[in-house]
């Protein structure tokens, strides 16, 4: 999740409908685990109808995850109760295995939260299981040279930043608020400085791990290196990570915002073609982050399509000639790019950000950059498909088209180290309905086909899939190649023997 309806929401200035939130109100019984983690780390378990528990189910992004009412949430503060959680679950899987046709002894399973921005159901949240909540573990420590934070698994971005300014330092996390470390770096992370350092994960000198066992290990280049490597992509499949040691770099303040245009051939023309000479590595500056976002929104008595950008420099240079091609398209008042720390640039998104949104799927994919009319013809293409499902209710559509991560390759994701021309593309739709779901999807990735052939048409396209906007419809860690997913099976069967993050953790993207 990055910089969904940024734009979209900035246009609630200029009267557009509120995004409603929908509660959950299923209640279930507690089964056993819970019991038996309760009384052995008593004071960490909440159930349905408490108040601890009712928010943090209210405060995943997503309606669809917001849905599911696990049996109980689990909220450790510290490492060695979540080494207990683990190894209390294992005690019970045993059981389940001896016991397997008696149906007292259900195998528990678990999922593992910490922003809960992804949009798919049981991605971080469970039904009939146990979620365990990590933002209790939000400790942050900078290293007496600066140059690493350590921060705990649950720790939320927009809450690191501000705590590294009075240092001018700061770390590569979400540019939204909101986004956690924990889910972030392990499918890569997309941040204001990843033209310059690469992903979010290739910037991570260690992990504090707890391991299916129980036991707690460290992960770093110099202990457990493949861990280490598989950590940096391959999500939530090899343990639980209670501490992060992140790079820390010198940060003074930055430059950003997003800004608006009239939705007109001219302008998408315009934006063609500065996008496509801003993604040439002859103007390449490792400073600055963009995206073009081309929006629609049917609010029940009208439809309007938006247009805009969001531009950010790192080196504090208002308005700098890498981003002229763009503000100098004749543009809407007001925008909201200004100097500022990150963590104030980050917040003043925020505040035109929605915390949630009804319902909402969202889809990935890669390509090389190309001469303008390619990107004049995918923003028609997407145009067009947004028509065959304009009249779903409070339905808005985001196509945004953003620049790759430079990355230096030190990940699990296969690309080419250093390369500057990779674009990454995501759709994203929220809607009202759950009875919108499945037409919702196919009229989605209609789009995103046409797209694909049009790419492949052209010798363009990429298989690489950003883990962290990819739909479960898509097939993010088998597009790392054979290579890399067979080297990420083999870390989870050394780690994770038994596979309890492939079958007691059942969301997200799974190795086998
Ligand atoms: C941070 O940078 C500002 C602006 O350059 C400077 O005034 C301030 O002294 C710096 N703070 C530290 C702790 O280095
Ligand atoms: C990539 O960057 C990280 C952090 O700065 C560093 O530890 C790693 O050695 C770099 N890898 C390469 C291949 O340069």
């Amino acid at each position: 999740m990055s910089q969904l309806y940024s734009l979209i929401t900035l246009l609630q200035l200029v009267g557009v409908l509120p995004i409603v939130a929908i509660a959950s109100g299923l209640r279930h019984q507690s089964p056993d685990i819970c019991k038996l983690i309760d009384s052995q780390i008593p004071g960490r378990i909440s159930y349905p109808g408490s108040e601890v528990y009712d928010a943090s189910v209210a405060s995943y992004y997503s309606g669809q995850e917001r849905e599911l009412t696990p049996h109980c949430i689990f909220r450790p503060t510290t490492t060695s109760e979540v080494s207990e959680f683990v190894k209390s679950i294992n005690t019970n899987s045993r059981k389940h295995a001896r016991h397997r046709t008696d149906s007292r002894f259900s195998q528990p399973q678990f999922a593992i939260r910490g922003g809960g921005h992804t949009l798919w159901p049981g991605a971080a949240n469970i039904d009939n299981g146990v979620t365990v909540d990590l933002r209790e573990m939000k400790s942050v420590v900078l290293s007496e040279d600066q140059k690493m934070a350590s921060v705990g698994g649950g720790a939320v971005f927009s809450d690191i930043y501000p705590q590294l300014v009075p240092y001018n330092r700061t770390v590569m996390g979400g540019r939204v608020p909101g986004i956690a470390v924990g889910g972030f770096t392990t499918g890569g992370g997309l941040n204001f400085l990843s033209r310059r350092h690469g992903f979010s994960c290739d910037n991570i000198y260690g992990y504090e791990v707890v391991l299916a066992s129980g036991e707690v290990i460290y992960a770093s280049a110099s202990s457990h290196k493949d861990l280490w490597l598989a950590l940096k992509g391959g999500s939530n499949n090899f343990g639980i990570v209670t501490r992060f040691d992140l790079a820390a770099f010198p940060q003074g303040e930055m430059w950003g915002g997003a800004i608006l245009f009239d939705y007109t051939k001219s302008n998408l023309e315009a934006q063609a073609n500065a996008f496509s000479n801003f993604m040439d590595p002859q103007n390449f500056d490792s400073a600055a982050d963009m995206g073009v976002i081309l929006g629609y929104l049917n609010s029940g008595e009208s439809e309007i399509y938006t247009l805009g950008n969001s531009l950010f420099y790192m080196d504090g240079v208002p308005n700098p000639p890498v981003f002229q091609p763009f503000t100098s398209i004749p543009s809407l008042e007001p925008n909201t790019l200004a100097l500022g720390s990150v963590s104030e640039t980050v917040d003043r998104f925020g505040e035109f950000l929605p915390p949630h949104i009804p319902r909402g799927i969202e889809l990935v994919y890669s390509h090389e950059n190309s001469d303008a009319s390619l990107f004049t013809e995918l923003f028609q293409i997407w145009e067009d498909g947004t028509k065959e499902f304009a009249d779903i209710e409070d339905l808005q559509i985001q196509f945004l088209v953003q620049p790759q991560a430079v990355t230096n390759g030190t990940n699990s994701f296969g690309l080419e180290p250093g390369r500057k021309d990779i674009v990454i593309s995501v759709l994203t739709a929220a809607y009202a309905n759950a009875a919108d779901d499945d037409i919702v999807e196919e009229r989605l990735h209609a789009i995103v086909d046409k797209h694909v052939a049009i790419l492949e048409r052209e010798g363009l396209y990429i298989p690489y899939k950003y883990l962290n906007y990819a739909d479960k419809s898509q097939d993010p860690i088998g597009s790392y190649g054979k290579v890399n997913k067979r080297r990420l099976q083999a870390v989870s069967k050394k780690y994770d023997p038994h596979g309890l993050f492939q079958t007691g953790v059942p969301g997200g993207f799974k190795l086998f």
